[in-house]
């Protein structure tokens, strides 16, 4: 018999080149100092999470903008090099490609700057939306509106599963991509952006209120996961895994990524935020992206330790 091959998850958002610096001191100018360590990685949300569903044993396709500058190099290849079907990253001649210079002090603390690019063109028309039908999940992040609307419509026609990561970005962008897809997953700072000012069971059940979100949930770090379905007036909780913190960048992406595979694969709720959970420890204890059966180790593990 012939196995059947992993489920594509699309992932459409943000990549951007993360040009990590470590250094004692964050320094003020004037200043001239030197890094003890300098390290390329591939950032941004969707780029993550692409990333992270191809390490979890799905297929990811990564769908996105950037330009024809070296960092776009770096960038693709290392995507490419996961595994990842790039036919949905349209290179911008002339455009230039987000970027980003971290500086990471002696304490693990982090100054970040962004770029988010230049003559990356909103206009979704390129997007392969033909892919969407061998998908088997769709995840977007808050940084590409327009193509995150085209794409969700499509997954919705084909009644595909639908998750949004609902990081930090203005109100009204959150306003237009909650009612559009089926999880909506908040960071903390994200969910008071959606409604600000309001406690979080009040801001979790706005969102299963309206357009198709069956499911609401905001991450908080090494707090628990809470976590809200339409028609339920009190958020359940998912507890985080104890682990000792190296690195905590891109635990969030790696949620969303392990909870879009996890729906691909028509797995429960509570088993979903779980493996979703345990896959955002590692990375934040690892500082890199895990494997599926590390991940599966280590929710064994915990459980019997
Ligand atoms: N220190 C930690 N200990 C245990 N689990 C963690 C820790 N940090 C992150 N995680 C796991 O990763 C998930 C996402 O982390 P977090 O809520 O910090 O995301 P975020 O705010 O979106 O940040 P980012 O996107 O920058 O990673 C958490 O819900 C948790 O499951
Ligand atoms: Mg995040």
């Amino acid at each position: 018999m012939q196995h059947p091959s992993p489920p594509l998850v699309i992932c459409l958002g943000n990549v951007v080149a993360d040009h990590v610096f470590r250094v004692d001191d964050v320094p003020q100018p004037p200043a001239k100092a030197q890094a003890r360590g300098y390290k390329l990685s591939i950032g941004g949300m969707a780029a993550n999470a692409a990333i992270a569903v191809a390490r979890l044993g799905g297929r990811a396709a990564f769908w996105g903008r950037v330009g024809d500058d070296p960092n776009a190099e770096l960038l693709t290849g290392g995507l490419r090099e996961e595994g990842i079907d790039l036919t949905g990253l349209h290179v911008f001649p002339g455009a230039r490609s987000p970027v980003s210079a971290v500086l990471v002090d002696r304490f693990g603390e982090r100054a970040i700057l962004g770029f988010r690019g230049e003559g990356l063109g909103t206009d979704p028309a390129w997007l392969p939306l033909d892919m969407m039908r061998d998908a088997s999940a769709f995840l977007c992040d808050p940084r590409w509106p327009e193509g995150a609307a085209a794409a969700l419509t499509a997954a919705e026609a084909l009644d595909i599963p639908t998750v949004l990561d609902g990081e930090r970005s203005e109100t009204r962008l959150l306003l237009d991509l909650v009612p559009r897809v089926r999880y909506a997953i908040f960071s903390a700072t994200g969910l008071n952006n959606y409604a600000p000012g309001q406690r979080i069971p009040e801001a979790l059940r706005r969102a299963v209120s309206e357009g198709v979100t069956r499911m609401a949930a905001v991450t908080r770090g090494e707090d628990s996961t809470l976590w809200l379905m339409r028609g339920e007036t009190t958020p359940r909780e998912t507890k985080a895994f104890r682990i000792e913190a190296r690195d905590t960048t891109g635990a969030g992406d790696v949620f969303h990524g392990a909870f879009a595979l996890a729906m691909a694969e028509g797995m429960a709720m509570e088993d979903a935020l779980r493996l979703a959970s345990a896959s955002g420890a590692l990375r934040a204890r690892d500082g890199t992206t895990a494997h599926r059966a590390e991940v599966e180790r280590f929710i064994a593990e915990y459980g019997t330790g």
